[in-house]
């Protein structure tokens, strides 16, 4: 029997033909063909004025940061529960990260908690689109104009989702994608900035390219290049691009596998998870979910880590997902405490991830969902 991983990249078939083509063009350094073809296709695809591929998603928030002019001492809202890069890219330009807890049924952020966290000295909120299942997006955009605060969003989970029939990623004045190895659309490691509002478009590009207006000189724009703004080196490979616009091209099909795999999971361990006081993942009607991850809620820790194990001693393999960034050593360090965030506690010790990838057979789908069955959890004494 073979061990069922957690994650697999999978091939589309074309991306080492895109690769050759990038090498044989011998335009192998950022903003070639392909990085326009998939800037182009994202843009048309979302109906975004402007998208610039990126080195990775920690990336395109970093691009962010600066442009909003995040100074030290500003405040930025996050949720706790998402990865590290979501908050450390505005730390990183000083900010004071303030946290905020999630729903207890989409995970996402609560933003009925948002309105209370805003001060003076609030200029963004972040949010996190938690397996590409959108955040309630109407509330926060109300609440963050009446306030004057911008609005990024992190859509590392998200690519194609949509909320009310909008695409993620629409929203923010600016919002990110990630491209890493474990997303729906990969190239190993890359990412996108988003811009919606057209303001940020000209200064975004000088940002990625070192703080140079290099593009402009490219375009013809300028006669020479030279040092403008800040800036750093966010631009990928155009090998990369090559491999991406393979991966992107077949969205259908991707999309196509992963809602195959997530509705295996759903509705074979419907009854097996009611039986044993286990959540499944909640969509409301009015989000459409990318098929990004498929999660469990078990009652305890305890059986959240019996469950882990259950399924490592059969070569499945499940894995937990974020722990409280308030709680962590650095969230510490900046004035996180526990129970800031009880409902975030309580989902990072509970929630574990099951194999999802596009190139997962359905004989292993069956045998792994067999052995999640094979668990039960025994009832918490009253
Ligand atoms: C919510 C979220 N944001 C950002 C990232 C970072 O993405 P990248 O590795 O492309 O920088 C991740 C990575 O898994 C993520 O889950």
């Amino acid at each position: 029997m073979s061990f069922i991983p957690f994650n697999r990249a999978s091939l589309t078939g074309r991306e080492f033909d895109y690769m050759q083509q990038a090498i044989d063009m011998m335009h192998i350094s950022g903003d070639g063909p392909f990085t326009k073809k998939c800037s182009a296709l994202l843009e048309q695809a979302l109906g975004v004025p402007k998208v610039l591929l990126t080195t990775s998603c920690t990336h395109a928030l970093e691009m962010a940061a600066l442009l909003l002019n995040i100074q030290p001492g500003d405040e930025v809202i996050v949720p706790s529960f998402t990865f590290v890069t979501t908050v450390n890219a505005f730390v990183l330009r000083g900010a004071k990260p303030v946290f905020i807890d999630i729903r207890p049924d989409t995970l996402n952020l609560d933003e009925t908690k948002f309105e209370r966290l805003v001060t003076p000295r609030t200029r963004a909120i972040v949010v996190m689109h938690y397996a590409g299942v959108g955040c309630e997006m109407d509330a926060v955009q109300d609440i963050a104009e009446r306030h004057g605060v911008a609005v990024v969003e992190d859509n590392a989970h998200g690519l194609f989702g949509k909320y009310q029939g909008r695409y993620l990623g629409t929203f923010g004045c600016l919002a990110s994608q990630s491209f890493h190895e474990t997303k729906n659309f990969t190239c190993g490691e890359g990412g996108a900035l988003l811009i919606n509002d057209p303001r940020y478009i000209e200064r975004a590009e000088i940002i990625r390219e070192k703080g140079t207006n290099r593009s402009r000189f490219f375009r013809g724009q300028v006669d020479k290049y030279t040092w403008v703004d800040l800036g750093s080196s966010y631009l990928p490979s155009d090998i990369l691009a090559a491999f991406l616009y393979a991966q992107l091209e077949a969205r259908d099909q991707i999309q196509a596998d992963r809602r195959r795999v997530w509705d295996y999971y759903r509705d074979n361990l419907q009854d097996w998870a009611g039986a044993n006081d286990i959540r499944l993942p909640i969509v409301p009607g009015h989000c459409e979910q990318p098929y990004h991850l498929f999660y469990l809620l078990l009652p305890s820790l305890q059986q959240r880590q019996d469950f882990i194990a259950h399924l490592k001693a059969r070569d499945v393999l499940s894995v937990f997902h974020y722990l409280p960034l308030h709680l962590s050593e650095m969230g510490q360090r900046l004035g996180g405490k526990p129970a800031d965030c009880p409902v975030t506690e309580e989902v990072s010790d509970r929630l574990v991830r099951l194999p999802l990838y596009n190139s997962l057979t359905q004989d292993d789908q069956r045998r792994a969902v067999s052995q999640i069955k094979e668990f039960s959890c025994s009832r918490p004494l009253k």
